[in-house]
């Protein structure tokens, strides 16, 4: 039997630790009551990566490798990492350049490494077939066609994805262009342009991380109660500029995450996964799920500190749905389970940002940021229709299958789902017929989202995304054109971004061809 939470609350006078528990409440709207700390270390951020140019082709050596953390104080924790024992370099690519990237598995056993978000030949796109076999070197080539923006990469083997990730393989891919009209964003990385990795953990007492050791953890997805950010527990940042851009990336295997400051002040989100938004978007929280980016710009000239932190949300679960929802298992025990994981709610400090006595002025957020020609349902030549079901009853009481499944299948290796034309037009219609919510991603391309439950996409769901967060019951209809690279053998997957479902079967193939 191992136990976890006993470390972490016997840990929380030492560290800046934040999760405190689901029992605390607050009043809507008030700022979030949070453990201090006086003594908060510093952001840790990741090396900028801009590889070698050798004969026009821009190329990055990546060594995936065992490692040992450090999170915990007087403890070591066995990791995955990248080029250093946990997370990896952030990429540095820009728009138009030629890459060859040289992913050599250190980790002793099989995985891949997959570029979530661009858009590349299915050889180079590091899915489940493309297997980087122990002490071997993978080199994917292609060309960055890409919108600037975040992206990032991460294992992709099936059944392994959620323990490689979540041992800490990720890392952020930055992608400039040259398109983007001139438009002042904060852009010195490190200093105004910060990247925060988020990973929620959760530790067994020796400081190893525990995966998977509950029933709870496999249904909804592996969550912790320790967040790191860029691998440091609410770490701190001393800003020297008026505003700061922080690009969020939820590594997180399975938790969501409705960030916003403590003392509520408003900030502007200015890009979704994939590209920058029409405009700013201000608001005072921003919810990310597996798999999702967001870059928000925070001003921070009043010269109070900043503290990130979570709020609770709705967003995960679904309960209206409980009833219909379990399957052979009644509602009741259902309701249990998703109490089990009610840490939904669980707060967390994400960052304290700290500004310098003399601050650089930052220009004005800038009213408009790039054009986005707007598809429309009329675009189409066809619609394809995929339905999320978790069928819990037949996981639990028959053993037959994971239960987790999109259009009644799990996911199979040889078979292709879907086979779509080159250059078609299509819209995807992403049902969820399950009573959680789960993060759809499509590999390839960059959607627009035409309408969630019928109504058009606010905020940050303004740009091209990857990824959409499709909570219980809802209908996402998302819109894309597949161009440029054809393969018939060679599938690029959709899935389900909770790493655990993903790995259960919730995932699919689809190849496009001439
Ligand atoms: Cu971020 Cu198919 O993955
Ligand atoms: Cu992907
Ligand atoms: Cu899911």
């Amino acid at each position: 039997m191992i136990t976890r939470r006993t470390v972490v609350t016997g840990l929380t006078a030492g560290v800046a630790l934040t999760a405190l528990g689901a029992g605390l409440r607050s009043t809507p709207g008030a700022a979030p009551a949070l453990a201090r700390s006086d003594n908060p270390v510093d952001l840790p951020i990741p090396p900028l990566d801009k590889g070698r140019v050798e004969s026009g082709v821009r190329i990055f050596d990546l060594a995936l490798q065992r490692g040992n953390a450090h999170f915990l104080p007087g403890l070591s924790t066995p990791t995955l990492g990248i080029n250093g024992p946990y997370l990896g370099p952030t990429l540095n690519l820009t728009d138009g350049e030629q890459v060859e990237i040289r992913v050599k598995n250190g980790i002793g056993e099989p995985t891949t490494i997959h570029w979530h978000g661009l858009h590349i030949p299915a050889r180079a796109d590091g899915g489940p077939h493309q297997m980087i076999e122990p002490g071997k070197t993978w080199r994917p080539d292609f060309k960055v066609k890409q919108n600037a923006g975040m992206f990032w990469y991460h294992p992709h083997l099936l059944h392994k994805t959620g323990l490689h990730a979540y041992l800490g393989m990720a890392g952020a891919i930055i992608v400039n262009d040259q398109r983007t009209p001139d438009l002042d964003l904060p852009s010195d990385y490190g200093v105004d342009d910060i990247p925060l990795v988020l990973q929620d953990k959760r530790f067994n007492r020796d400081g190893s991380l525990d995966y998977l050791s509950s029933m709870p953890d496999r249904m909804m997805g592996m969550k912790g109660d320790v967040l790191l950010v860029n691998g440091a527990i609410a770490p701190s940042f001393k800003a020297t500029t008026g505003k700061i851009r922080l690009r969020l990336l939820n590594a997180s295997n399975a938790r969501i995450y409705n960030l916003g400051f403590s003392d509520n002040r408003k900030f502007h989100i200015i890009a979704g996964d994939g590209s920058l938004l029409p405009a700013p978007f201000e608001t005072n929280r921003v919810l990310i799920s597996p798999g999702e980016r967001a870059e928000i710009i925070v001003d921070v000239s009043d010269q109070k500190m900043a503290k990130l932190v979570t709020y609770p949300h709705k967003a995960a679960g679904g309960m209206g749905m409980m009833g219909g929802g379990g399957g052979m298992m009644g509602g009741g025990m259902m309701r249990r389970m998703m109490g089990m994981m009610g840490d939904d709610n669980l707060r967390f400090q994400v960052l304290q940002i700290q500004p310098s006595s003399a601050l650089k002025t930052s220009p004005a957020v800038p009213s408009k940021l790039i054009q986005i020609p707007l598809m429309k349902a009329n675009d189409a030549s066809k619609t394809r229709r995929f339905v999320l079901q978790m069928g819990m009853g037949r996981m639990m009481m028959m053993g037959g299958g994971s239960g987790f499944t999109i259009n009644g299948r799990e996911m199979d290796m040889k078979r292709i789902d879907e086979r779509v034309k080159l250059g078609a037009t299509e819209i995807w219609e992403v049902v969820n017929k399950s009573p959680m919510a789960h993060p759809f991603h499509i590999h390839d391309i960059q959607f627009q989202i035409l309408d969630r439950n019928g109504k058009p996409p606010r905020g940050q769901e303004t740009g091209l995304k990857d990824t959409v967060l499709v909570g219980a019951g809802e209908t996402v209809r998302v819109i894309a054109t597949f161009e440029d690279y054809a393969d018939p053998e060679r599938p690029y997957m959709y899935h389900c971004h909770i790493l655990e479902h993903e790995d259960a079967g919730m995932m699919g193939q689809f190849t496009v061809e001439v």
